[in-house]
C-alpha cells in the first residue's frame, strides 16, 4: 500500500525557549540547534526530550564528544540498556563501536534491513544514541520510518483487527543471514558471523533466538502515543497464527510502515549526534560505501516491557 500525505502528517516545529528545531521531512525527523551535548542545561534537556518524542529522530551537528560525554548525555535519558551485540569499547562498557573498515567487503552491514533495536529482548532499548566520528564521502546514510504515523494511517477496521495481537521477535533470521554474508572480524556482526564455526549455540544466543513476543501496537510510556511495533528483520510471526496467516499480515504491515512517505533519510557528517526513540520508529543502515571507513559509537537507554 502506498499512501499520499494527508492531514495526519504534522512534523512542524514547536517553539521552544532553549533550543531551535528544524524539521527534516514531512513525516519525521528534526535538527536540534543551539545545544551542545557536553553541557546541556536541565531546561534544554527537557525540550530535547520533548522534540525527540515529537519528531521520533533528532540530530545535532558539530558535537565533538568523548566516550565519557556520550555516556553522560545518554544517562540523562535513563540507565543504559543491555546491548545485544557488543561489550562496549575498552573502559566504556556501554559505548558500542559500530565500525566498518574500508577493507571490509562483507555483503551485509550492521543495521541493514528495517528494524527496531533488539525487540527480541524482554525489555528492548527505548532510545538509541549514535555519534559519528568518521563517515564515508558518499553512502552510509541511515533512514527511519515513523511507526506512530504508520499506525495513524491505518483504517479503523484494520486497527481494530490487529488490536491485542502480539508479534514474536527473534534473532533467528538475522543470525542466519549474518553467518552467510559477513566476514569474521572484530565488529558486532563479524563476531556474530563467527558463531557459524561453533558446534553449539551459546546460552546467550539461544535466549535471543528464542526471543520474546510484544504487542503489535504499543503505547508510548511518556506521551501515550500509539505506534506499530513490528519489523521485517526480527518479527518472525504473530502469536496464535499459523505461519501462512502471519506472514502476509507482517509483510503488509512492514511494507505499509516503511513506505518512503512515512520516513526521513539522514546524510551523516562527522561529529553528529543522532537520537531516536525505538518505540516510535524503525530504521535501517545501508551497505553502499565499500572502500571507505565508517566509525560510529552507540549508547542505548533501557526500555520497559512494551504495552
Ligand atoms: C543501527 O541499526 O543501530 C545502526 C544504524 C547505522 O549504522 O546507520
Amino acid at each position: 500500500m502506498r499512501l499520499h500525505p494527508t492531514g495526519k502528517f504534522d512534523n512542524h516545529a514547536t517553539t521552544y525557549r532553549h533550543i531551535e528545531v528544524k524539521p527534516l521531512s514531512a513525516a519525521m525527523g528534526a535538527e536540534i540547534c543551539g545545544a551542545h551535548a557536553s553541557h546541556v542545561s536541565d531546561a534544554q534537556f527537557e525540550e530535547i526530550a520533548h522534540a525527540l518524542f515529537r519528531h521520533k529522530v533528532i540530530y545535532l551537528r558539530a558535537q565533538t564528544l568523548t566516550h565519557h560525554d556520550q555516556e553522560a548525555f545518554s544517562l540523562r535519558f535513563g540507565p543504559f540498556a543491555e546491548d545485544a551485540y557488543t561489550q562496549g569499547v575498552l573502559g566504556h562498557r556501554n559505548v558500542h563501536p559500530l565500525i566498518k573498515a574500508a577493507a571490509d567487503s562483507s555483503e551485509m552491514v550492521f543495521g541493514e534491513g528495517w528494524h527496531t533495536d533488539s525487540p527480541f529482548l524482554p525489555e528492548p532499548p527505548a532510545i538509541t544514541i549514535l555519534r559519528s566520528v568518521e563517515v564515508p564521502p558518499l553512502g552510509g546514510d541511515t533512514t527511519w520510518a515513523n511507526s506512530a504515523l504508520a499506525y495513524a494511517m491505518l483504517s479503523d477496521a484494520y486497527r481494530g483487527m490487529i488490536e491485542g495481537l502480539k508479534v514474536h521477535f527473534s534473532l533467528r533470521d538475522v543470525l542466519k543471514s549474518t553467518q552467510e554474508a559477513v566476514e569474521v572480524s572484530d565488529s558486532p556482526i563479524g563476531r556474530l558471523a563467527a558463531t557459524r564455526d561453533s558446534a553449539q549455540l551459546s546460552e546467550d544466543l539461544a535466549r535471543k533466538i528464542k526471543g520474546h513476543s510484544h504487542p503489535i501496537v504499543r503505547t508510548h510510556p511518556v506521551t501515550g502515543e500509539r505506534a506499530l511495533y513490528v519489523d521485517p528483520s526480527y518479527g518472525i510471526g504473530i502469536d496464535g497464527m499459523l505461519p501462512e496467516e502471519s506472514a502476509p499480515s507482517l509483510r503488509f504491515l512492514t511494507e505499509h510502515l516503511t513506505q518512503p512517505a512515512f520516513g526521513c533519510r539522514l546524510r551523516w557528517e562527522p561529529a553528529m549526534l543522532v537520537i531516536w526513540d525505538n518505540r516510535l520508529c524503525v530504521h535501517q543502515a545501508y551497505n553502499d560505501y565499500q572502500g571507505y571507513r565508517r566509525e560510529l559509537y552507540r549508547t542505548t537507554v533501557r526500555g520497559e516491557k512494551p504495552v
